[in-house]
Order: structure tokens, then sequence, then C-alpha cells
């Protein structure tokens, strides 16, 4: 008899990591596990959950969709799903974007957003203008143009061959300024760097890629909106296309549906995922603008965009979101978030004077600690200990080494999110 095939989990140490923990069931914030336990689960399971788990609409949705039209090849025909996702989508996008490609999540919308940056500029005759600026601290994804742009880490360190070269620049890390300045007293001069690279070469620079406003897996790095104003700005001014990574930030994580929204600000480009089906299905859209698109209107076949994947523009997934933007328009899912960001903000200011705490940040729903460690990075020990510490008390944090950062489903209650601040307290005490 042969061995059953076995999990290959991501992100995970087959060796040094804990077995994983079945989950047999979820709905609203927790877990329900095999062995009988309840998990709150304060991470929206790696940032896509909105509503909550098991959301009765979205799950109906989907039920629905599948006994209709599971899925057709996007390429030549269309379906309702897909036309009705594009229609409520532009509610919410930024006018100026009049174009949407369907992908299959963060990563892939990453992808399509740079090659169409640089074949925009192919298509004219400018093969030159093709290269790429990104910010130090930023991620984008795990395929191999996403995880280019994305600033070295432990998740690249292997795959240096695979990485194409991109101009690296700041970001705005107060906590750690690059500059070493202070941002009470400063004019955002860590935005010099890009200005200064778009000054000599964006003739050969296609596009910046940002993560607006939050750059996330790279430690949940709160921007002030003046530098991605200030980014824009410089983007209008050399022609370089602005690429807005809003995987992370979209659907209201920020306190407004995308973070671009907060500070004023519209990209040529724009990539969502994660929440964009509420959390129940992997899908990924990247929008852009006419002018990007017009460089593709064309008699030369060549010119076409020739990407897609099997499953683009899944119908279940366009359900699944489609009954997300529903609940976006008839429940007050911004006065949930609103109540998250207060407990967010009462909260992060108990603990903040805390010896052990170097920061606390925060955007509309997502509350940070940056603590203060030997070894800060996404390898410091402590992660390990704050992870188990945080789940033998039933509350699922996956700290960004010494990073902890809580980023729950809007569906938390107000009691299980002071008991998540109860345990972060509690480790801070105890553990540190
Ligand atoms: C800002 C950002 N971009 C892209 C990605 C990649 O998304 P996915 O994991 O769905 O490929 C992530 C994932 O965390 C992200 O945070």
């Amino acid at each position: 008899m042969s061995s059953a095939l076995r999990i290959w989990h991501p992100f995970s140490n087959s060796v040094l990591d804990p077995a994983p923990i079945r989950v047999t069931k979820a709905e609203g914030v927790f877990l329900h596990t095999a062995d009988g336990r309840r998990i709150i689960d304060a991470i929206s399971s790696w940032w896509v959950n909105l509503h909550g788990h098991a959301n009765p609409r979205i799950a109906a949705a989907i039920a629905e969709q599948a006994r209709n039209l599971e899925h057709v090849i996007l390429a030549g025909f269309t379906h309702d799903a897909a036309e009705e996702l594009a229609e409520r989508l532009r509610k919410w996008v930024p006018r100026d974007l009049t174009h949407l490609f369907f992908s299959d999540d963060g990563s892939t919308a990453v992808e399509v957003a740079l090659k169409l940056a640089v074949q925009h500029f192919q298509n004219l005759s400018r093969p030159e203008k093709r290269e790429i600026v990104a910010l130090e601290h930023g991620y984008h994804g795990d395929t191999a143009g996403a995880m280019s742009v994305s600033d070295e880490s432990p998740f690249t360190q292997a795959f240096q061959s695979m990485r194409y070269p991109v101009h690296r620049v700041h970001s705005a890390y107060c906590y750690r300024c690059p500059v070493g300045l202070n941002r009470q007293s400063c004019h955002i001069e860590c935005v010099q760097q890009v200005e200064q690279l778009l000054a000599e070469r964006a003739d050969q620079i296609a596009a910046v890629i940002v993560e607006p406003l939050l750059q996330g897996a790279g430690g949940m790095i709160v921007h002030p909106v003046e530098f991605l104003q200030k980014v824009r700005a410089l983007c209008t001014h050399h022609d370089v296309f602005l690429i807005a990574d809003e995987v992370l930030t979209g659907f209201g994580r920020t306190g407004k549906m995308f973070a671009c929204d907060l500070a004023n600000v519209t990209p040529d480009l724009m990539c969502i995922s994660k929440g964009i089906t509420g959390g129940f299905l992997a899908m990924g859209v990247t929008l852009c603008s006419d002018r990007v698109e017009s460089a593709f209107r064309s008699e030369n076949r060549l010119h076409s965009f020739y990407h897609g994947h099997s499953y683009t523009g899944n119908a279940l997934a366009c359900a699944a979101a489609n009954a997300n933007l529903r609940i976006f328009d008839d429940e007050p899912v911004f006065a949930r978030i609103d109540t998250i960001a207060k407990i967010h903000a009462e909260r992060l200011a108990q603990v903040r004077d805390f010896h052990q705490v170097g920061e606390t940040r925060q955007l509309g729903s997502i509350g940070v600690l940056e603590l203060r460690v030997d070894d800060p990075g996404y390898l410091s020990s402590l992660r390990h200990k704050l992870y188990s510490f945080f789940l033998e008390r039933g509350v699922l944090l996956r700290p960004l080494g010494n990073v902890v950062y809580v980023l729950p489903p809007y569906a938390i209650e107000p009691e299980q999110l002071h008991r998540v601040y109860d345990v972060i307290t509690e480790a801070i005490e105890t553990v540190l």
C-alpha cells in the first residue's frame, strides 16, 4: 500500500514548525479545530477575509452560480458574473481606471501590471523604456516577477538568480528613517532618491510600483500620505507609470475602499486581490487607465497582450466578488471598520509606553506593534515564541518577526478584538 501524499505547507519548515492545526469549520471570526478549540482569526487568514468566515450571503452566491455556470474560457467569451463585477467595481475604483484584466491572485495581478507597463512602451516603439522602480521593504508576491520587485528578504534569498534587476529606492519607514530624519520635522526627504532616479533615467523607466500607504509583509510599515502623493507627482512629471499594489490595502482595510483614496491619488495601474471575493476564492484583477490600454488597440497582432490564466475571470470567484460588493452596498461595513479602528487606537495607546514596544502604528482596520529585540526582522527568534503563545490562548496572529499586527475580519465583535489585545498585552509583559 502506498503512503498518502503529504501536503507541503506554505511558508513553513517541516522540521522546525509544529504540525499544522486541522480546521474542521470556520464561522464569523472563529476557526474551529479538530481537537475542539476555537481560535480567533485575527489576521483574516492571510488578509483575505472581510465579513467573517462562511458568510452566508457570499456562500449562497457561489452555490447559485455553480448551478448555472461554474467557469468558461474568457478568451473570446464573457459571462454575466464577470460583466456585473466590472460594473460593480466601477463605483469604487478611481474614475480614470477604465479597463480591468483578470488573473488568479495578488502575485499574478502584479505580474500583469508590470507586463502591461513594459509592453505599453514596447508597442509605442519605445522598447528601451522598460525598467522598474520598487521600494525597500516592498513585498509584491512570490512569482518570479513579483519577487523581483519585492525587496530582498528571507523569501527571496534562494532565488537571486531568478530575479530581474530593478531600481530599489527608499521607502518612508519613519521609525527607521532611511535618511536619518524625524517625521515631526522632515519634509519627506526619503522621496529624493526616486526624484533623482526619475530625473536621470525616466527615458528608460516604465513604472514605479508601490504598496500605497502600507507595506505589508515587509513589516506593516505605514507611510505618510505625502510620500505617495509626491511619488505620484514625480511619475506624472516624468511620464512614468505608477503601479499601486492594493492587494493588501484594498477593500476597506485602510478605512477607505482603497489606500489611494486616502491620499487622493490615482495610479495608472492598480492591482487588487485578497479581499475581492470576501476571502472565499482566489482572484486577481489589474486595472489600468485608458492611456495604458490605448497602446494595445492596434491592428498589429503582436501588440495584443498575450497573457492569461486558465481560471481567469472564473465565474464562481466573480459571483463571490459581486456578493462581497453587495455587502459593501447594503451593510454598515465602514462603520464596522471604524469601530475596529477606534479599538486599535485605544489599545495601542495603552501599550505604546511599554519599554518593549518600539513603535505602534495604525492604518484603518490594521493595528501594528513593532517590538524592541536584538534580532529584528522576519527571522527574529521572538516570532515563534509569540506565535505559539498567542495560539495557546486561542488567537491566530502571525508576527512578521518582531512586528505584531492585528488585521481582523470586519465581522469581529469589540469584545473579541479586546481579547486579542489582552493576549498581546500579556505577551509583552511575560514573553518579552
Ligand atoms: C501587497 C501584496 N502584493 C501582492 C501579494 C501577493 O498576493 P498572493 O499571495 O495572493 O499571490 C501580497 C500577499 O501578501 C501582498 O501583500
